[in-house]
């Protein structure tokens, strides 16, 4: 046995699922360094769950496909959207049917020996990890997202990217809105939750803020950009989650896929246009938006998230050489630890509110004493209430 550790682990595999983000090489990268340190070898399932129920994987080795990826964005063994093996789409005799394949999946990890899986993803794939957990899979979570709304962990891999790249386009918004004495909006990600929009728009230093858990009237955002006006500042820059809704309003919903069935099937977007045509009736201002849209999600990961998800990856192999599975890691009062997948995802919630048809989530939202909350309205940012 390792010295200092009781569980024996011969063979561990990483699966990526969801919406991709920067960071998720570097948690990969992370995991297998530390595998091999201890002995253990890692294989990658190709394409999140739908590559556990196809039994289709890679070698994940510093030698081979790991080398050289902690700069890189994407994620070299693929994620699958749409990917609900407890409830997977199927067609049959032309009819299209949702079925249970967990079982398949089950199969194959046991057929293959695998003593653990590390699941890397948002909140609906630590669902499902929680269930196969429930199955009797060894099962350790690596929260992703650059929503940041996973429960039970102060950040998740990505966030610090969207951030950085949505701060880096208010700059570039900011001169050009002061040069033709506009009102330039960005519309940002986030879905239901306002964590991008709010940070990114202390660090760009936006003038207004429009999250999801703040539903705004846009008479108090005109106010406040014609308070600014009478200040000799003609320009103002207004951040907007895609998420955030009018008082007695609805999200705007872009696109519906498969009627909506799960979360990831409703697109949200539309609102920044909205705002800006509306702010521009209401100050006389010309107004633009800007949909920041994928740009946040790809590409190469920031120094924070780089160290993060190394930090994520490297505590999750160490979990499983611990025999601690069913958890999650976390950032704990800034520190690393891990949690139960059951307190992450909760007694058979559903997974995300708005726009799935679903009423309880476990989503962690921007709380009105968040740090970020308190200092926004403390700088004079108007949040639309
Ligand atoms: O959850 C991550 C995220 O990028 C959200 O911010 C956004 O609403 C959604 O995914 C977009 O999903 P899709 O890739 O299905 O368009």
């Amino acid at each position: 046995m390792r010295k200092g550790y009781f569980f024996m682990l011969k063979k561990v595999a990483i699966l990526a699922n969801g919406g991709d983000c920067s960071g998720f090489n570097a948690v990969i990268r992370a995991i297998v360094k530390t595998a091999e340190k201890n002995g253990v070898e890692c294989y990658g399932f190709l394409d999140g769950y739908r590559g556990l129920l196809n039994n289709n994987f890679v070698k994940l080795e510093t030698s081979g496909l790991a080398s050289g990826i902690l700069h890189r964005g994407g994620s070299i063994i693929g994620s699958s959207l749409n990917a609900n093996v407890f409830n997977y789409k199927v067609e049959e005799n032309g009819q299209v049917v949702y079925k249970d394949l967990s079982e398949q999946c089950i199969e194959n990890v046991k057929k293959d020996g695998f003593d653990c899986i590390f699941t890397l993803g948002g909140d609906s794939t630590q669902k499902s990890a929680r269930d196969f957990a429930v199955r009797g899979l060894n099962i350790i979570g690596v929260p992703k997202t650059i929503d940041n709304d996973v429960a039970c962990t102060e950040i998740t891999f990505g966030y610090n990217t969207a951030v950085t790249v949505a701060c880096e386009a208010i700059d570039r918004l900011h001169s050009t809105a002061e040069t033709h004495n506009r009102i330039m909006c960005l519309e940002v990600m986030g879905r239901n939750s306002g964590w991008i929009a709010l940070e990114s728009a202390i660090a760009g230093g936006a003038d207004v803020a429009l999250i999801p858990e703040i539903p705004f009237d846009i008479q108090k955002v005109a106010d406040a950009i014609k308070a600014r006006q009478k200040e000799g500042k003609n320009f103002s820059v207004v951040v907007v989650g895609e998420g955030a809704k009018y008082k007695d309003g609805e999200v705007v919903v872009k696109h519906v896929r498969d009627g909506g069935v799960g979360v990831i099937n409703t697109q949200l977007g539309g609102i920044g246009e909205k705002v800006a045509q509306d702010l521009e009736r209401l100050t006389g201002l010309v107004s633009r938006n800007t949909t920041l849209g994928y740009i946040q999600r790809g590409g190469t990961p920031t120094a924070y998230d780089r160290v993060l998800s190394t930090k994520y990856g490297a505590k999750a192999m160490q979990l499983a050489l611990e025999g601690k599975f069913s958890t999650l890691v976390v950032i704990k009062n800034g520190k690393l630890d891990y949690v139960s997948l059951e307190d992450v995802v909760g007694q058979n919630k559903e997974i995300g509110a708005v726009g799935s048809g679903t009423k309880e989530s476990n989503a962690k939202l921007v709380t009105m004493d968040d740090d970020l909350v308190v200092t926004a309205r403390n700088i004079g940012i108007c949040l639309g209430d």
